[in-house]
This record gives C-alpha cells, sequence and structure tokens, in this order.
C-alpha cells in the first residue's frame, strides 16, 4: 500500500493538484505548489472549515494575522527555547536525521550517528534596510500565536463574554529536519486553529466538548471513519505550551499520523504575553466582578495534511480506471459538461448555454476534446462527481445524460430539474 503514496504524487501532478515548488531548479525539499485543481480543492476545504467554525459554533469570530510578529513574540511563545526536534547526524557522509526516526546507524550509508542534539526549527529571516544592522524575526512556526496577540482587540471591539473562540487559517514555517511524505511533512503549510478562551474551571467541560466536536467532523468528510482514532500524548511527548494533548490521527499508507491536535493549553499563552510585553491580560467577568487569565483549548489542524487524508481516502483503481471518491463539496470540479461531438454548432451552443447556468452555482469542466469514454476517465481522476453530456436528443427533448463519477450509472434528466438534482446529492 505504501505506493499509494506514489500514484497519489504522479496523479496530483498529473492533473494540475499539486506541483513539485522550483521544479525547473530541480526542486525545493518540503514546498510543493497547489496548481489550477488543487487550489479549488484547498479553497473548499477552507471554506467548509470556517462555516462550520464560525457559522455553526455561536460565540466564534476569525481573523487573518501576519505571518511575521514581532520577534519578542517567538520569546514569549517558548520557541526560541524550546521548539526542537532531537537531530542526529551520520558522521561519515553527514545527513541529518530526527533522532526519533533512525536507529543505531545512518540509513544512507550505515555511518555511525552522532548522540542526538536539539536542533530548533523555527525559521529566522532578516529585517531592516541598513547591512549589518538588520534585525532577526521569524516565520510563524504556528500561525495560532496572532490570536493570542489580538485577543484583546477582539474582546475589546466585538463585545464577547467568556466562554469565546477565535480562528484562523494561515501559513506557518518549520525548519523540518526530514521533510518527507509529499505534502505530511513540509516546510510550509497552512494551519487551520480555533483558540478558545474560557473560565478555568470550565476547561475539562470544553476540552471535551471540542474534542468530540473536531472528530465528528473529520468523520463526516472521509468515507472510511475506521481509519481515524485519537491518540493522547505521552507526558514526554507534550509540546512545551500542552498541559494535556490528543491527536486526531488518520492510517495513512505510512502508519497512523497527526491530523490535528487538541491541545490544553491552559493560561500558558496568555501569561508569557502578558510577563513579556508589560501588559494585563486578564479578563474581567462583568456580572461577578471576577478578574483572571482565561485558559486555552486549541484545536489545530493542517490543511496539506486533511488534502493528502482525503486523496488518501477517495483514491479508488480498478480495472485500469481510477477515481477519487471525494465528497462532492470537497471535490476540484462538482460539475462537468461534454457536448458529444466537439464539431456541431448546435450541440456546443445548447451545451455552452447549460455551462452558463450551472457555472454561477457550482465550479464547471467544460471537455470536448476526444471522446466521450476519455473524458468521462480525466474527470473520474480529479473526481468530478457528475459529467453531463448534451446530445441530439438534447436539441430535441430538453433531456440531458448525467453519469455518476462512483457507480457509473447514466441517467435521463430534463434540464430544468438539473439543478435540484446536484442540490438534493450535495445536500
Ligand atoms: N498551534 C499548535 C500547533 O501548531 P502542531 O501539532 O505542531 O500544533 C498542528 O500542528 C497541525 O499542523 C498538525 O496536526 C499537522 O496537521 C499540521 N502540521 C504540523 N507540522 C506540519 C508539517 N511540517 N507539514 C505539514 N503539516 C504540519
Amino acid at each position: 500500500m505504501v505506493d499509494l503514496l506514489a500514484k497519489i504524487t504522479s496523479l496530483c501532478k498529473r492533473r494540475g493538484l499539486v506541483f513539485p515548488n522550483s521544479e525547473i531548479y530541480g526542486g525545493i525539499q518540503g514546498f510543493y505548489d497547489y496548481g489550477p485543481l488543487g487550489v479549488e480543492m484547498k479553497n473548499n476545504l477552507k471554506r467548509l472549515w470556517w462555516q462550520e467554525m464560525t457559522r455553526r459554533h455561536a460565540n466564534v469570530v476569525g481573523i487573518d494575522g501576519d505571518i511575521i510578529t514581532h520577534p519578542r513574540v517567538w520569546e514569549a511563545s517558548g520557541h526560541v527555547t524550546s521548539f526542537t526536534d532531537p537531530l542526529r547526524e551520520c558522521k561519515q557522509c553527514h545527513k541529518r536525521f530526527r533522532a526519533d526516526e533512525v536507529a543505531a546507524k545512518c540509513p544512507e550509508c550505515g555511518g555511525a550517528l552522532t548522540a542526538a542534539k536539539q536542533f530548533n526549527i523555527l525559521v529566522e529571516t532578516s529585517l531592516g534596510v541598513v547591512e549589518g544592522e538588520k534585525r532577526t524575526a521569524y516565520l510563524r512556526g504556528e500561525a495560532c500565536q496572532n490570536i493570542y496577540l489580538n485577543y484583546q482587540n477582539v474582546l475589546d471591539t466585538m463585545h464577547l463574554k467568556l466562554p469565546f473562540g477565535i480562528v484562523q487559517i494561515g501559513k506557518a514555517f518549520r525548519n523540518e529536519i526530514t521533510p518527507k511524505q509529499f505534502l505530511f511533512r513540509l516546510r510550509e503549510f497552512e494551519q487551520w486553529d480555533l483558540q478558545w478562551f474560557a473560565h478555568p474551571k470550565e476547561m475539562d467541560q470544553w476540552y471535551e466538548f471540542w474534542k468530540q466536536a473536531r472528530m465528528a467532523w473529520y468523520q463526516a468528510l472521509i468515507s472510511q471513519p475506521k481509519k481515524i482514532r485519537f491518540r493522547q500524548h505521552a507526558k514526554n511527548e507534550l509540546a512545551h505550551y500542552a498541559q494535556k494533548a490528543f491527536d486526531i490521527e488518520y492510517q495513512t499508507p505510512f502508519g497512523w499520523k497527526e491530523w490535528e491536535g487538541i491541545h490544553w493549553r491552559a493560561d500558558w499563552d496568555l501569561s508569557r504575553h502578558g510577563q513579556f510585553s508589560g501588559r494585563d491580560l486578564a479578563y474581567t467577568d462583568q456580572e461577578t466582578g471576577e478578574r483572571f487569565l482565561p485558559h486555552i483549548v486549541e484545536t489545530s489542524g493542517g490543511i496539506d495534511r486533511t488534502f493528502l487524508y482525503l486523496l488518501f481516502d477517495a483514491y479508488r483503481d480498478q480495472d485500469k480506471r481510477v477515481w477519487l471518491q471525494l465528497d462532492p463539496r470537497v471535490a476540484p470540479y462538482q460539475v462537468a459538461v461534454f457536448p458529444l461531438l466537439a464539431n456541431k454548432p448546435a450541440l456546443i451552443s445548447q451545451a455552452k448555454a447549460l455551462y452558463d447556468v450551472l457555472k454561477i452555482k457550482y465550479h464547471v469542466a467544460w471537455d470536448d476534446i476526444g471522446n466521450i469514454g476519455k473524458r468521462y476517465r480525466r474527470q473520474d481522476e480529479v473526481g468530478t462527481p457528475w459529467c453531463v453530456t448534451v446530445d441530439f436528443d438534447t436539441l430535441k427533448d430538453k433531456t440531458v445524460t448525467v453519469r455518476d463519477r462512483d457507480t457509473m450509472k447514466q441517467i435521463r434528466l430534463s434540464l430544468d430539474k438539473l439543478q435540484d438534482y446536484f442540490e438534493n446529492e450535495l445536500g
């Protein structure tokens, strides 16, 4: 099953989903660019998550913060000292590995390895216009820091009461020792985060609430829910900011791997930013007058990992047919429209008219190249749930053929029933 990763990597390149970054220069490890269909699917995912978090849950608002913040942020957050992975280097070929991923010898050349040392994975940059006086800054190692920095701004402007949440979707950067497995471990990636601020006494209840809510959301997104589970972090693997953590994990072809972390961050973030900035970040309960630092439950997931795991979940390969059984809400295209023949103006204009109507609501593919069988195969490979063919009967009776991606069954529907049909299927 490990070759599923190779099949998906190749399909992504072939069909315009994901390309290796800087490919004409030989690529760069840990970086990938999303292509025309990949960006559609990624945007669909982000929209679904945003709607779920901000519309379905009361008292949750969003922000969009910068990638670079004041460098002191990363001292306060603990990342400058503690955002490390254990590294071992081969004494012979000098390749470097994560200590938790190698045995006694170098996996490349069999050489002896150094003892493990801690390697900081924050990505540095420098700011300033005078050479020699530039200041070190960091590309954010976790997107959520902007939420703590804006906690008081949000509170003051949105008149929120505890408990409340702030969400954000954004890039994070880590100088990973061994970026690998395509989109699984990247050096530049995107996270979707919720920080839920609550009274310390209510933390148990909220931690459990968000743990279950996030699991239910991922389960509804995939077709094989048995491939998803919780795993609690042992004390010695907790991140420096967490008092308790559960990962939502997915069973990838290379083992059970993290998908989203549910972290009990307590008052770590607000107390540290309070200390380092000199600002009092305490919250006053207007009814009781009690003043305290809210505690935080964090749910933090990777969008690139979601993208990859959904492809693992959706990939089907049978009798030389390859298709992606993606949720129609996630698929890059919802519908494809084909004129049966590309050289018949009456068919083209009828199909174009249909395309123009459907494109208002859906992302619609237009394909008039090659025979219908080939067009079905192309759409199957990118997970388009329905292909609609306009043929000579359409000109007479205003009906079209709708072909289902998963069953390959074809039905005949009248043009005025099409939208209802898709709406119904899309739920
Ligand atoms: N703010 C908490 C935080 O960043 P994390 O567990 O380090 O927690 C959250 O990261 C999620 O981000 C992970 O569950 C994973 O999905 C994703 N992620 C982390 N490192 C990644 C990497 N190098 N490449 C791709 N995704 C990554």
